[in-house]
């Protein structure tokens, strides 16, 4: 489905980029078949690994979907982006920054190597999973549903719903979460955590296990490239501060170990979860060019077979594809 005007320019109409997608969409698919969906969550071991999907939302409203769109999946890590963001609006920036720096670690998302061996004062970056258990244990409440409150509503605030639970994928990853329990310990030694970690694990497996849609990832891109501004109300939801500092550590760790190549081959900000989705945000250009998306977009990408990093495989491909061809490039 495709609704609004992707660019004023007559040569960019909708089914000129729709054929185009949807030509790219069924190219990558193929790639699919070189990644591995994630295995140590066992209910995500049930998605299909040949799904690939992609929505695009302009700033101006205008959307582009193509592919696997309607197969809700859960948020996994790019809930950090959120709760990173929900918890510097309740606590502050400064306060959240003392607590977590903002540096890549060029390591694994669950890695807890450099925690131990540089004796740090704080966990490198909030979307490492040492750095967002941090977050999650800073965040305002008594239980973990007066703790995601403020995340849901910024949700439903951007989304216009209260995305549900998936309660079978937050059982799943709860039973079999040894790495992050063990993570969890550290940082409560180390003296870290601001909550129980009991409270603060369930907190952190509910807030991966939000079930959203591609149209949702892309809905909360396009926030985000408008510097948390709703470009159609004018509303400030986040303010733009956070919303910058949360790009700036999307493009820098938003995807682990590979954030690097994705920087430089990509050049947009963007998280990526073990589920398979990324959320990318592509900012205003400021170009004379009859370019995509010019005025800036939120993009979701759905495909559940990962690479090593534990980023979707196919998507990775799609997304750098995208992005060069209509110079996406924030460089
Ligand atoms: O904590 C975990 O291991 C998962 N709930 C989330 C990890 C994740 O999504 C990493 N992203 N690629």
């Amino acid at each position: 489905m495709v609704q609004g005007a992707v660019n004023q320019n007559t040569k960019l109409t909708k089914e000129w980029l729709q054929n185009y997608v949807d030509d790219w969409v069924n190219f990558y698919r193929k790639h699919t078949n070189e990644g591995e969906l994630a295995s140590y969550i066992p209910m995500l071991q049930q998605s299909n690994k040949e799904h690939l999907g992609i929505t695009i939302i302009g700033n101006n409203g205008a959307m582009i979907e193509s592919g696997d769109v309607n197969i809700p999946f859960t948020i996994q890590s790019i809930s950090k982006v959120f709760t990173f963001i929900v918890a510097c609006m309740e606590r502050g920036v400064t306060y959240v920054l003392d607590r977590v720096d903002v540096e890549p670690t060029g390591e694994a998302f669950n890695s807890i190597m450099h925690l131990e061996m540089k004796q740090l004062k704080k966990p490198f970056n909030p979307f490492i999973n040492a750095g967002a258990i941090t977050v999650t244990s800073l965040l305002n409440g008594k239980t973990s549903d007066e703790k995601l409150k403020p995340l849901f509503q910024l949700f439903e605030e951007i989304l216009g719903y209260h995305p549900p639970l998936n309660v079978d994928v937050f059982k799943s990853e709860k039973e079999t979460s040894v790495r992050n329990r063990a993570i969890g310990y550290y940082l409560v030694e180390l003296g870290y955590l601001e909550s129980d970690l009991d409270l603060t694990l369930e907190t952190y497996f509910k807030q991966c296990s939000i079930e959203i849609s591609l149209q949702d990832l892309a809905r909360l891109g396009m926030i985000l490239a408008n510097d948390g501004e709703d470009p159609k109300t004018g509303l400030e939801i986040i303010p733009r501060q956070v919303a910058r500092l949360a790009k700036a550590l999307m493009l820098t760790c938003g995807m682990y170990d590979a954030s690097g190549k994705f920087a430089a081959y990509v050049g947009i900000p963007a998280k990526s979860g073990v589920s398979g989705g990324i959320i990318a945000v592509s900012p205003p250009r400021a170009r004379n060019e009859e370019l995509p998306f010019i005025n800036g977009c939120g993009i979701g990408v759905y495909g559940p077979a990962l690479d090593q990093q534990g980023n979707s495989i196919a998507g990775i491909r799609l997304l750098r594809h995208i992005a060069k061809q209509w110079d996406l490039s924030i460089f």
